[in-house]
């Protein structure tokens, strides 16, 4: 009998050389505000069918090691009837699964949210691991304007993520840490670097105060940017500079791997910016990406909901896959990205 693989097993097979994670966790209503926005009705089946095509993408496995789904992907059936865990395992595809269940207002500070999804965790865990899940992800939305976030919201999510990994490794599964610093905003990127420095630091003292095993994680940050109405754009190198600078001082060298989120920046931005990083100076993790909108555009909208359309789509994605699977490996290039595109 082959035993099963340990935590840190699990989390290096996630950011394994040459391979990120692919976002495709979206809930029902932000997976159909994407359908109608390309009029493609959004419905069980057609959420169903688009995700069944990434997965059956020739070659996904690749480039992508594992992929977040939402609570309804995780349960369904491909076409042909077969679970879709099954469709992906035989791709190469570890399944990961969304288990927050979102930002909600915190109380007494207006405008701020705290991620919730602790109550009740634990039996849901057992039950998507049952179903097959290997991994898991939670992810904390920090907004920034010239107050926000407050040292509370920081400290509410940072301990909430860190509960969520407690639970998490306790049911055998390896959790995603995800604290997303938002780029709505007109804040500078030195702002963005404060900001994100001071959500790290709190997140890995959480980390530490609740046990969690470092060698059992991925980390799913942010990259340093400016406010997207920041009329100072930053270069490249700033960009990799700054997320670098904050990554080295506040992520242990335990943690095996940093997947990035590309939060409405394009392909072609975040596999800049990526490849920037890891030509710059040999890291203590692995430096890789868990995409979801850099990686499912254009893809997406040349599926349009048409199945004569599914081979096409499947190039696209395979494409920024391979584009993205050579920035984590720093030899990606802009020019070759263009022109295939
Ligand atoms: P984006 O890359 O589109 O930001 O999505 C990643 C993700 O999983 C956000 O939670």
């Amino acid at each position: 009998m082959t035993s099963l693989p340990t935590l840190a097993e699990t989390a290096r097979a996630m950011v394994a050389p040459g391979k990120g994670i692919l976002a495709v966790d979206e809930s029902n209503p932000t997976c159909t505000k994407r359908f109608e926005a390309l009029n493609i009705d959004s419905t069980p089946d057609s959420r169903r069918d688009y995700r069944e095509l990434m997965f059956r993408t020739p070659g996904l496995g690749e480039f992508v090691s594992g992929a977040i789904l939402y609570d309804e992907t995780i349960r369904q059936k491909a076409a042909d009837g077969r679970p879709l865990v099954d469709v992906m395992n035989e791709a190469g595809i570890m399944p990961g699964i969304k288990v927050d269940t979102g930002a909600k207002p915190l109380a007494l500070f207006g405008g701020e949210t705290v991620t919730e999804g602790l109550d009740g965790l634990r039996d849901r865990l057992a039950e998507y691991r049952e179903i097959g899940a290997r991994f898991t992800k939670w992810r904390a939305v920090l907004n920034i304007d010239n107050e926000k976030p407050t040292a509370a919201c920081v400290l509410a999510n940072a301990h909430a993520l860190a509960r969520y990994a407690a639970l998490v490794q306790e049911a055998g599964l390896v959790p995603i840490v995800e604290p997303e610093v938002l780029m709505n905003g007109a804040h500078d990127i030195d702002r963005c670097y404060a900001v994100t420095d001071v959500v790290l630091t709190r997140i890995f003292e959480q980390l530490q105060i609740m046990n969690v095993d470092l060698e059992g994680i991925v980390l799913k940050p942010n990259m340093v940017v400016p406010g997207m109405d920041c009329n100072q754009k930053a270069t490249t190198e700033q960009i990799a500079e700054l997320t670098l600078k904050t990554l080295k001082k506040r992520v242990p060298e335990s943690v095996p791997g940093i997947a990035f989120l590309s939060g409405g920046m394009s392909g072609e931005e975040s596999c800049r910016h990526l490849d920037a990083m890891n030509r710059m100076s040999s890291l203590p993790w692995e430096l890789t990406f868990s995409f979801g909108r850099a990686l499912q555009y254009p893809g997406l909208p040349t599926w349009a909901g048409k199945a004569e359309n599914v081979s096409a789509a499947q190039a696209a994605l395979l494409h920024r896959c391979r584009m993205s699977s050579e920035a984590r490996s720093g030899s990606y290039e802009a020019s070759k990205d263009v022109a295939a595109a």
